[in-house]
């Protein structure tokens, strides 16, 4: 359903993410397809929502500075281009902070955090409202182009999400760009309606060369958690020197579900890979799971865990 934004329309949106519903909503830059970061099977209900066939790690959506403090850990060059561009277009690749409620699908098991400030008066209202920090991608489905009015959204989703949020059209029209800052340079990994000139002014950094390409293709290695030890997929049963990772009727030493949800399998696998990692077996092994839904974006992901040079 469409709904202007109003108040109503916030209460409603509200009441969906603290059920663990996504919802599309408005920003200054694309419609965002929002659920509560610090959900892990809303989150996995985003990436079933858009059928993306990986887990890339999400931008965290939180209203004000002292909420983004909570999530991570900000050096002195963040805070300058904090100060400068916050809210508004900006995405920070920042230390993910210790003790961090965010769900390990939305950075994908990476011990970094992108957050963003959003300036736009529904994605504003929505995150006070909730109190809840956002993991927002486009509101389109995979392999589409990001929407800037309701309509897009609708046609990309229609019947997938239970909400959408019509504040007309976005004012830029193009994802935020994204940092990553760390005291001695700035990395440009994503560009976007703030340019590096003004990054570089706002902060006295040079930027470096832009690593886009990286970023840009979908399912990166390099933007992903990997498991340390070598990874058996399709295992009916574990050996003794190997941690089964269960699913389903495979039970194992941890499992993805219980009852075989995929929605709960997503959610849990970047927890599941890193519990399997810590343990004191040499080797992991994990079940098997049919490849339907957003089954094929956990088989993708376990494929790039399973591989090794
Ligand atoms: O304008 C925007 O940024 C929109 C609106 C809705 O806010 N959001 C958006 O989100 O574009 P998304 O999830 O589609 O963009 C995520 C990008 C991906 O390219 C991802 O690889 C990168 O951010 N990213 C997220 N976390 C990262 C991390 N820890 N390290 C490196 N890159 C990260
Ligand atoms: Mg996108």
């Amino acid at each position: 359903m469409i709904r202007p934004f109003d108040d109503a329309a916030i209460e409603d949106a509200v009441t969906r993410i603290r059920a663990g519903e996504c919802v599309a909503v408005p920003t200054e830059t694309v419609y965002g397809l929002a659920a509560d970061a610090t959900n892990g099977e809303a989150v996995a209900s985003v990436y079933a929502a858009k059928g993306r066939p990986s887990f890339n790690p999400l931008i965290v959506h939180v209203p004000d500075l002292a909420t983004a403090k909570t999530l991570a850990d900000l050096n002195g060059a963040a805070e300058q281009l904090a100060e400068q561009f916050w809210p508004g277009p900006l995405t920070m690749v920042l230390p993910r902070a210790k003790n961090s409620p965010v769900a390990d699908i939305v950075t994908a098991g990476l011990d970094t955090i992108a957050i963003r400030i959003p300036a736009h008066p529904a994605m504003q209202a929505l995150l006070r409202a909730s109190g809840r920090p956002l993991a927002a991608p486009s509101a389109n489905a995979s392999g589409r182009i990001s929407p800037t009015q309701a309509a897009h959204v609708r046609q990309s989703l229609d019947g997938k999400i239970g909400l959408i949020i019509d504040a007309g059209p976005s004012g830029l029209g193009l994802e935020s760009t994204i940092v990553a800052a760390d005291d001695a340079s700035v990395r440009l990994l994503r560009p976007g309606p703030i340019t590096a000139d003004q990054i570089s002014d706002a902060c006295g950094l040079a930027i470096e060369a832009s690593k886009s390409e990286m970023i840009t293709a979908p399912g990166q290695l390099e933007t992903h958690y990997a498991p340390a030890k070598p990874l058996r997929l399709d295992a009916s049963s574990g050996e003794p020197d190997e941690w089964l990772i269960g699913f389903g009727a495979v039970a194992g030493d941890a499992s993805l579900s219980d009852t075989g949800d995929l929605i709960e399998a997503a959610a849990n696998l970047f927890g599941c890979l890193h519990e399997a990692d810590a343990s004191d077996r040499p080797k992991i092994a994990v079940a098997p799971l049919p490849r339907d839904g957003i089954g094929e974006a956990i088989a993708d992901r376990l494929a790039r865990a399973a591989h090794r040079d």
